[in-house]
């Protein structure tokens, strides 16, 4: 990974060097890679992400968008503080810092930050999984696999004995391959906080609320207990804390 800077008037991309020759706006606009036929699916969500065949292999670009309260003020704008500290380059700094401890995300690929006075609006692309399903989608497979509850307690403990805080671990942020390869995607305000216990059981506890949604009580009590021992059975080395 290069991770390289690209400046033009109020636009700023941070992005891949060894994989893009030729960064510009052109990576984030939606509509030209649709008129180009290069949209080949889409995932539901509040970014509604679109899955992409580029020059550079299988991506997924997603824009930044509001959710609760604060989408009736502006849909898309943010109020810039920093370059640093924008969602869109924040981000994909934290999952190139993840990709190379080796965790299980996607690496990413380029980011954009597009400065209007105070405000900011923003883009990431990142590497496309493939063949993968979001948790929430599996809601048979929960009910009769321990070894995918496992699994995923397993990978959530990896992250955790690396620090990583994710800011909102629902059943959609976690997608699950073959064999059971496990991935967390969406570090949008994620944070590396080594040792924080008390917001390592807060992501705990956000995913068994999400899986409430898809579980009856009795089912997701009877997996939460096996998605527990992955946690705590998990071996991993504790990674450099940077
Ligand atoms: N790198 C990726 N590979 C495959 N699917 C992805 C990838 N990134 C996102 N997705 C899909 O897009 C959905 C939305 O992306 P996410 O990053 O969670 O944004 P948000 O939750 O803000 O909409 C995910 O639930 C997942 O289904
Ligand atoms: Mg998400």
């Amino acid at each position: 990974m290069k991770p390289s800077t690209y400046k033009k008037n109020s636009r700023i991309i941070v992005y891949d060097a060894d994989l893009i020759q030729q960064p510009g706006a052109h990576l984030f606009a939606a509509e030209a890679w649709e008129s180009s036929g290069s949209v080949v699916g889409q995932a539901p969500g509040r970014s509604s992400a679109l899955f992409l065949e580029t020059g550079f292999g299988p991506a997924v670009l997603r824009h930044y968008f509001r959710g609760g309260w604060a989408a009736h003020l502006s849909r898309d704008r943010y109020v810039y503080t920093g370059l640093e500290r924008s969602r869109p380059i924040a981000e994909f700094h934290m999952l190139a810092r993840l990709y190379k401890m080796g965790l299980p995300v996607p690496q990413p690929l380029a980011a954009q930050c597009l400065r209007e006075g105070l405000f900011y609006s923003g883009d990431l692309m990142t590497r496309r999984l493939l063949d993968v399903i979001p948790l929430a989608d599996l809601p048979d497979i929960l009910q009769n696999d321990p070894a995918m509850w496992i699994a995923t307690g397993a990978c959530i403990r990896h992250f955790h004995d690396h620090g990583l805080v994710h800011a909102d671990l629902n059943a959609r942020n976690i997608l699950v391959g073959s064999e059971n390869t496990v991935y967390l995607i969406d570090f949008d305000r994620a944070q590396i906080r080594p040792g924080a216990r008390n917001l390592f059981e807060a992501n705990l506890k956000r995913l068994q609320r999400s899986l409430r949604k898809i579980l009856d009580p009795g089912q997701l009590e009877q997996g939460w207990k096996y998605l527990q021992r992955g946690y705590k059975e998990a071996r991993h080395q504790p990674g450099p804390l940077q």
